[in-house]
């Protein structure tokens, strides 16, 4: 199988694709909802009850983020990118580190947000993180509570974000999913949704895994760069 270059290739990508650059997925034994109770750190619920218990979490992911560095899958992704004519290669990310941005991605959608964006739960103003800020919880200058602009638990996605994927899904001819279990919708349904050729990779069967013509088992560091320079001769 090549991929051409005038083919429309679609990426999805999950927590495992930044496992092995040290931050921890969710659903694993010892991932973050093994350790943490996503109840009381990643709902509307929980913000509302304690912004102070949120933002704490919130405040070490991001220093766990601003430690952390690319892979060789975010790498192999920014090449299959650059392998493919301009307007042929969409990445909807789940992940709300900034990894594959700082790898040089650039056609990205961040389906689920980003922590490394704040927005203000008043206005809708949307800042880039600070280091630190004056006071805690941090406030934005119009007086509303700041928040991490990401989608928790019981929140709509960005409807413009949702269409797009769904265009995409549509008429993309590759969808290639790494790192993501397949247990959080709507994105677990994508595959099922999509014509396309449709592989995964990752460590285990996703729970959609029936969903996909192809599961390469395996780290994504190692896999994907594989299958990228074998789908691209690259
Ligand atoms: N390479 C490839 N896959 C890996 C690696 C790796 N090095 N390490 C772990 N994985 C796989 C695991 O096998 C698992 O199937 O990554 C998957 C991670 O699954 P989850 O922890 O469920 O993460 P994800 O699917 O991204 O979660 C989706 O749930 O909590 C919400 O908003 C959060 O975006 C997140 C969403």
């Amino acid at each position: 199988m090549f991929i051409d270059r005038n083919s429309k290739v679609m990426v999805l990508t999950g927590a495992g694709i930044s496992a092995e650059s040290g931050l921890k997925t969710f659903r694993e034994p010892g991932g973050m909802w093994d350790t943490y109770d996503w109840r009381e750190l990643a709902t509307p619920a929980a913000f509302e009850k304690s912004p102070e218990k949120v933002w704490e979490f919130y405040m070490e992911r991001r220093r766990q983020i601003r430690d952390a560095q690319p892979n060789e899958a975010h790498k192999a992704l920014v090449r299959l990118e650059k392998h493919m004519n301009p307007g042929r290669f969409l990445l909807v990310s789940q992940n709300v580190d900034d990894l594959h941005e700082r790898a040089g991605q650039k056609n990205i959608i961040k389906i689920h947000g980003s922590a490394m964006r704040d927005i203000c739960a008043s206005c809708g103003s949307v800042l880039d993180s600070a280091d630190s800020y004056n006071e805690f919880p941090p406030r934005h200058a119009c007086g509303g509570l700041l928040r991490p602009d990401v989608v928790w638990f019981g929140e709509p996605l960005n409807s413009r974000d949702l269409k797009t994927a769904m265009d995409w899904l549509l008429s993309c001819d590759y969808f290639i999913v790494i790192g993501t279990s397949g247990n959080v919708f709507p994105v677990a349904q994508f595959v099922y949704q999509t014509e396309a050729t449709k592989i995964y990779i990752g460590l285990e069967e996703p729970e959609n895994s029936r969903g996909f013509q192809q599961v390469k088992l395996g780290k994504a560091g190692i896999v994907l760069p594989e299958l990228i320079e074998e789908l691209c001769e690259v």
